[in-house]
């Protein structure tokens, strides 16, 4: 009997699988958010049970990568008792040619950028359907704000062009609650036509 394997879900498994193979013992490894570094997750345990590699120590960027990490036996530490970060493992929710990403997708976007930021290798897992032309194509751009400040970035939001919404939950009344118990709002630009010079009035008071 032949398993016709969804091509995305193949995709995702390949990439996490690759990504994977990256990670040499001895390393303490950004551990992502999303469907795809489910699989990287998955497959580091893998090769940690069958001693392929040892003594790796994981940072989850969610409570999600967390949940993963322990049910395949990835121990855990925190960044207070760390020095370092070898290589962070994350996924993206688009990438233009240059490499620019939105996340996000997923709500983890805050603390994956802490925890990517300070990887000495950062490895981005995404299936073709990823790749876009330029940023703000297929998906909106998320953006964490503590509660109390949701009314002024919005207002700020939309005089830098965009049309923000803040996220709902499904199957969960009102809003999205992040891991951090902040709020997201996706923004809607018409066109991301140079994302780091966006990305500076977002960073003052937001995180993105
Ligand atoms: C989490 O907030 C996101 O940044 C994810 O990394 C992103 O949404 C990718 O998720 P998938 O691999 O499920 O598409």
């Amino acid at each position: 009997m032949t398993v016709n394997i969804d091509p995305v879900i193949a995709m995702k498994q390949e990439v996490g699988k690759a990504a994977a193979s990256r990670v040499k013992s001895d390393s303490i490894v950004g551990l992502g958010t999303g469907s795809t570094t489910a699989y990287a997750i998955e497959y580091i345990g893998k090769r940690l049970k069958e001693g392929e590699i040892n003594n790796i120590v994981g940072i989850p960027t969610s409570f999600q990568a967390e949940v993963l990490a322990k049910k395949y036996g990835i121990p855990l530490t925190t960044l207070d008792a760390v020095d370092r970060i070898d290589i962070a493992i994350d996924g993206a929710d688009e990438v233009d040619p240059n490499k620019n990403l939105i996340k996000g997708g997923g709500a983890a976007h805050t603390r994956e950028k802490v925890v990517d930021s300070l990887a000495e290798i950062f490895v981005v897992v995404v299936d073709g359907g990823k790749l876009v032309d330029r940023l703000g194509s297929t998906f909106l751009l998320p953006v964490e704000v503590i509660p109390m400040a949701v009314a002024p970035v919005m207002r700020s939001l939309s005089q830098l062009g965009g049309k923000p919404e803040l996220r709902m939950g499904i199957k969960k009344a009102g809003p999205v609650v992040t891991d951090q118990g902040n709020l997201v709002i996706d923004v809607k630009f018409d066109s991301i036509d140079d994302p780091a010079n966006l990305e500076k009035p977002l960073i003052i008071f937001l995180a993105y």
